[in-house]
C-alpha cells in the first residue's frame, strides 16, 4: 500500500508539506498546481512553489514530492514538464480535477475530462518530452457535468504512457459534496495496468478499508482527512499506533505558525493557521475554544500570546 498526501492550493503549501510528511506514513506529495499559461516561466516560479527541488525533489524528512502542472495545451506543457524535470523534479503531476471556474473558463483542469482525446494528446505530449526516468502521473476527477466518461478519461491518461493515475471519485459538478463515488473506480483499476491511486472522502482508518473494499485500490491519497487528523497515515499503517491526542499537537500548529511568519504581511500571518485550525475541529472539539480565540487575532504578538497562555511549556521551544 502507498498512502500519498493530496495537492491542496493555497492549503498544502511547503511549510504543510514539510510537517505532514515528517509526521510520518506518507510516500509521497504534490505540490500546489503551477498554473501553465502561454507565456514561458521562468526557474525562479518553479522553485516558489516547490522548494523542494532544491534538495533533490524531496521535502526534509525525505518524501518524494511531484511537481503539479494546470493548463490545457500540450506543447507549452510539455515544454514546462521538461523544465521542471531539468530542475530537479522526480515527477510530473497533470491537474485534469480542478472545478474553479476561472481555471475551467480558460481552459484547465476539470473542463478537460469533456475531451479525453485532450486528455490523451496532452499526457503523451509531456511524457515524451521528459525524460523516462522522470514519472509522469495524472490526477483526474470521474468527470465534469457527471461521471459517464470516467474509464474513457482513465484509458486515454494510461494509453498516453502515464506512470500512475490518481483518481477523485467524484465529478466536477458533485464538487467537494459527500460521498465519493469508491465503486466506481474499480472498473478502472481492473482496466488500467498502471497504479491507480483512490481519492476523496478518506477521513478515517475506516474510510480508508471502506474506500479499498469498495475500489479494490492499494493506494491510497489522502487531503482534508490528513489535515483533520495528522497521524491518519500512521494510524491506517500500524493499528497498534496511538492516535493523537490535542495535547500533542501544539508543538506541531507552533512549529507551522512560526515558519509561516517571514511569508505573508503581519496581518495576514494568521490565516494559513486559522485555516488549519477549520480542518482539525472536526477531528478535535478542543480546537474551537482556540479557533475563537485566534480567530479574531491579526498581529504576531496576540498570536504567540494565546499560544503561550493556552500552551506555557511552548516558551522553552520560542527560546530555542
Ligand atoms: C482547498 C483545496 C485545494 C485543492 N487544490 C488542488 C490542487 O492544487 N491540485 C489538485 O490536483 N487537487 C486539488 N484539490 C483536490 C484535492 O487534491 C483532493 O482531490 C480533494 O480534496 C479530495 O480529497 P480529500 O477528500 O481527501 O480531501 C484541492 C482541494 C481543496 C479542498
Amino acid at each position: 500500500m502507498r498512502l500519498y498526501l493530496a495537492p491542496m492550493e493555497g492549503v498544502v503549501d511547503y511549510q504543510m508539506r514539510q510537517l505532514l510528511c515528517a509526521s510520518g506514513g506518507l510516500d509521497g506529495c504534490v505540490t500546489e498546481f503551477l498554473r501553465i499559461g502561454e507565456q514561458k516561466l521562468p526557474r525562479r516560479v518553479f522553485i516558489r512553489l516547490c522548494p523542494e527541488l532544491l534538495s533533490n525533489s524531496r521535502t526534509t524528512d525525505g518524501t518524494p514530492v511531484a511537481l503539479q502542472l494546470l493548463g490545457g495545451n500540450p506543447e507549452t506543457l510539455a515544454y514546462h514538464g521538461a523544465k521542471g524535470a531539468r530542475l530537479g523534479a522526480s515527477s510530473i503531476d497533470l491537474n485534469f480535477g480542478c472545478p474553479a471556474k476561472t481555471v475551467n473558463n480558460s481552459d484547465g483542469g476539470a473542463k478537460l475530462l469533456l475531451e479525453p482525446q485532450r486528455v490523451f494528446n496532452i499526457v503523451k505530449a509531456v511524457r515524451e518530452a521528459v525524460p523516462a526516468d522522470i514519472a509522469v502521473s495524472a490526477k483526474i476527477r470521474l468527470g465534469y457535468h457527471d461521471r459517464s466518461l470516467g474509464l474513457d478519461n482513465a484509458l486515454a491518461v494510461a494509453e498516453a504512457g502515464a506512470d500512475q493515475l490518481v483518481v477523485h471519485a467524484r465529478s466536477k459538478a458533485d464538487a467537494y459534496q459527500p460521498p465519493a463515488y469508491w465503486s466506481e473506480l474499480a472498473p478502472i483499476r481492473e482496466q488500467l495496468s498502471i497504479p491507480v491511486v483512490a481519492n476523496g472522502e478518506i477521513w478515517s482508518v475506516q474510510d480508508l478499508q471502506r474506500c479499498r473494499d469498495e475500489s479494490g485500490c492499494d493506494d491510497f491519497m489522502l487531503g482534508r482527512g490528513l489535515l483533520a487528523r495528522p497521524d491518519l497515515a500512521l494510524q491506517i499503517r500500524d493499528p497498534d499506533h496511538q492516535a493523537w491526542q490535542w495535547s500533542q499537537l501544539p508543538p506541531l500548529l507552533w512549529q507551522f505558525f512560526q515558519h509561516g511568519l517571514s511569508q505573508y504581511p503581519e496581518k495576514y500571518c494568521g490565516n494559513r493557521l486559522k485555516q488549519w485550525f477549520m480542518y482539525l475541529q472536526r477531528n478535535y472539539p478542543e480546537a474551537e475554544c482556540f479557533f475563537n480565540a485566534l480567530k479574531k487575532l491579526r498581529s504576531r504578538a496576540d498570536i504567540e500570546a494565546l499560544f503561550l497562555h493556552n500552551w506555557p511549556e511552548l516558551q522553552r521551544q520560542q527560546g530555542s
